[in-house]
């Protein structure tokens, strides 16, 4: 166990966020609508700039879909402020390093944080897959060291992964844990350093299936999306996989697993008819076609109609969101 720091949560007033991409931007946005003050870091200024704009562009469809108050945006902006230097995290009382996903640069980083930060910080990284232990390697005190995985889009999707590394400290993780609650993020504890967490572990295990479902003709790509959606899917945000097998009866599900887990695929390597679509530029929105097709602006809608979704499914999950903290 490492030890034990001083910081607890409900003294937290200042957050350190370094990155200003996609993930930084969205993570800065979320402390400030709760009144915390953010420093943003990135090494290139015009990220910075691009932050910013991308933090407006958050608030706005925040307000658009009635989550959020304008005069809420006006002090979100006044909240977070940007910089290249990364001294301005010298009082932050927890910070969250949201940088390009290479080992080396993030170990880096941290040591050269750990010489910088206050003594009683957290520490947390977003890395999407890296090792927790192998990122804090090189700070000394890593019972203050926790991995901090926000799902993207950061300010619309609830979910927060906190993972232990070998020597992170349970008081790390009760404290942040209660400081995801006042962000009204949904937090889980991930007890080994694991690649892919939960998320993205459960996620992959369908992606494989579906796959595999595909690749051997039993069903087109449209029904097997299809097939989640309006099945399985339909339930997951209301129960998980496991509580769905407890209402279904644990008895049955031990005897369809009995006939069933040897007919699921347990390809080691993603199958070639994946590796011909890249091959190809299918590469889904970013190149307009994927296993579906996104030509003619129906990429824009698809992006828009999965965000409208997300945020009629937030409202229903935190219905205190609706406007106002
Ligand atoms: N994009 C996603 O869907 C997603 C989801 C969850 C987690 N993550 C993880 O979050 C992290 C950031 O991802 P992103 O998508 O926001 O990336 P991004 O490329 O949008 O942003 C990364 C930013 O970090 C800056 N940067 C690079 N090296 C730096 C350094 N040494 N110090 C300060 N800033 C530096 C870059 O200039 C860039 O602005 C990664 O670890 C990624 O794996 C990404």
């Amino acid at each position: 166990m490492g030890r034990v720091i001083a910081m607890r949560v409900d003294d937290t007033q200042k957050i350190g966020v370094a990155g200003a991409g996609t993930m930084g931007s969205g993570i800065a946005q979320i402390f400030a609508r709760k009144g915390y003050e953010v420093v943003v870091t990135d090494i290139d200024e015009e990220h910075l700039q691009r932050s910013a704009e991308l933090v407006d562009i958050f608030n706005s469809s925040l307000i658009e879909e009635g989550i959020m108050l304008p005069e809420e945006a006006e002090e979100v902006r006044g909240l977070i402020s940007y910089s290249t230097d990364n001294q301005v995290f010298s009082d932050a009382d927890l910070i969250i390093e949201a940088i390009i996903e290479k080992m080396e640069i993030k170990q880096d980083f941290w040591r050269e944080i750990e010489a910088i930060a206050r003594r009683d910080a957290f520490f947390a990284t977003n890395t999407s897959g890296l090792s927790i232990n192998g990122i804090c390697e090189k700070v000394e005190n890593k019972g203050r060291f926790i991995g901090m995985h926000f799902w993207n889009p950061p300010h619309i999707i609830p979910l927060v992964e906190l993972t232990k590394a070998d020597e992170t400290s349970d008081e790390t993780v009760e404290e942040l844990k209660k400081l995801m609650t006042i962000i009204d993020k949904e937090a889980v504890v991930v007890h080994k350093d694991a690649p892919g967490f939960i998320g993205n572990r459960l996620q992959f295990a369908v992606f494989r299936e579906a796959l595999h479902i595909v690749d051997e003709g039993i069903a087109t790509f449209e029904d097997v999306d299809k097939a989640m959606k309006y099945g399985p899917g339909f339930r997951y945000p209301i129960i998980g996989p496991l509580q769905t097998a407890d209402l279904g009866g644990l008895d049955t599900f031990y005897y369809i697993s009995d006939y069933l887990f040897e007919e699921l695929s347990d390809m080691k390597e993603p199958p070639v008819m994946l590796q011909k679509m890249m091959n190809a530029g299918r590469l889904g929105v970013k190149s307009r076609k994927g296993f579906w097709d996104y030509s003619g602006g129906k990429h824009e809608q698809a992006i828009k109609t999965r965000d409208k979704m997300l945020f009629e499914m937030l409202k229903h999950i935190h219905p205190e969101q609706k406007t106002g903290r």
